[in-house]
């Protein structure tokens, strides 16, 4: 029986690492969801402290910038009780130095229990996961991955409106170096939501509708009828060269305000992973109207389904190094 197989017919996720959202199962998803609904409630109370990953080691080696994705990773970890180290390592001196496979090997030394990594090249983090014996997660791989980032992103819709399946989601901006796009093109699709990309011909990658989903070029003609506008940042750290032509034009045309909003449903729900660019990619005062837009949500929801991701896996370890303990008896 294939790790999947045994998922959907046990309930859980038993998988060694999260990389990734494509190839999951609905039931992996699902459990996911849930158990993290059930870290909501524990972040809300005043004791947030569990013991569950107490005497386990969680290393978060960051090769790009981050400030929600860490800081929520590192706020998870020590709320489960585990002890936390951080690393930040510029890209520049890692090509100076060590490579990646070096300094995946040096940490493997240290016998880290969970690794969670952000890297600017896609495939990075799986390459990185081959080579050593703890759990890996993926804090989001170039424009490939994010998987924590999609789970949260569904828990909080979810939550407010009750379900995922029918849903129609906008997801608007730069889908060609979004790994946020990518992970919720996934993780929506398995879960019976219709998902539509709206973006400018360059910033769409092509041939994209193989991936379940409608394209659109038009704000107002893509927005029509949606249940959630995900609205994502110009990545130019990412760009190579020029892809739009102003970031003022960028906003007339692909900007999300009052006026393009209009075509999608009445009660709509707004959503953004973070960074925002106020004024590029979203109007500012639409990102803080309490009525429409949910980014405070998705940033508590994030700390939650880290939570939920870390006991998993970490019960997983436990259960496979209980296994090779008993065969080597
Ligand atoms: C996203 C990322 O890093 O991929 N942000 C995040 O994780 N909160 C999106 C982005 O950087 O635009």
């Amino acid at each position: 029986m294939t790790s999947a197989q045994r998922a959907t017919a046990t309930g859980g996720y038993h998988h060694r690492h999260l990389l990734g959202i494509e190839g999951l199962t609905a039931p992996e998803i699902l459990f996911l969801l849930d158990l993290s609904d059930s870290y909501v409630d524990v972040n809300r109370a005043t004791d947030k402290k569990r013991d569950l990953l107490f005497g386990r080691t969680v290393i978060n080696l960051f090769f790009e910038n981050s400030t929600r994705t860490r800081t929520s990773f590192e706020l998870a970890a020590k709320r489960l009780g585990a002890d936390v180290i951080n690393m930040s390592i510029a890209w520049s001196s890692i090509k100076k130095g060590e490579t990646l496979i070096d300094t995946a090997m040096t940490l493997n030394a240290m016998h880290p229990d969970v690794l969670v990594v952000r890297h600017p090249d896609s495939g990075a983090v799986q390459l990185l996961s081959e080579k050593v014996n703890c759990a890996v997660i993926n804090g989001g791989d170039g424009s490939h991955e994010h998987p924590t980032q999609a789970l949260l992103d569904a828990m909080t819709i979810r939550r407010r409106l009750g379900r995922l399946e029918g849903l129609q989601v906008a997801i608007c901006g730069d889908i060609t170096h979004s790994r946020v796009a990518r992970s919720n093109i996934h993780l929506l699709t398995t879960l019976g939501a219709r998902v539509r990309l709206i973006a400018p011909p360059t910033l769409m990658p092509s041939k994209v509708e193989r991936m379940g989903v409608e394209t659109f070029h038009d704000m107002r003609k893509g927005l029509e009828g949606c249940d959630i506008v995900m609205m994502l940042r110009l990545q130019t750290e990412r760009m190579q060269g020029s892809y739009v032509p102003s970031t003022r034009e960028y906003y007339r045309f692909f900007g999300l305000d009052q006026d393009k909003l209009q075509a999608a449903k009445p009660n709509a729900l707004i959503m953004h992973p973070g960074p925002m660019n106020r004024g590029v990619e979203i109007d500012s005062d639409l990102a803080d109207d309490i009525n429409r837009s949910v980014i405070r949500e998705q940033v508590e929801m994030g700390v939650a389904v880290r939570m939920a991701c870390l006991d998993t896996l970490n019960r997983n370890l436990m259960a496979e190094r209980l296994a090779e303990g008993q065969a080597a008896q």
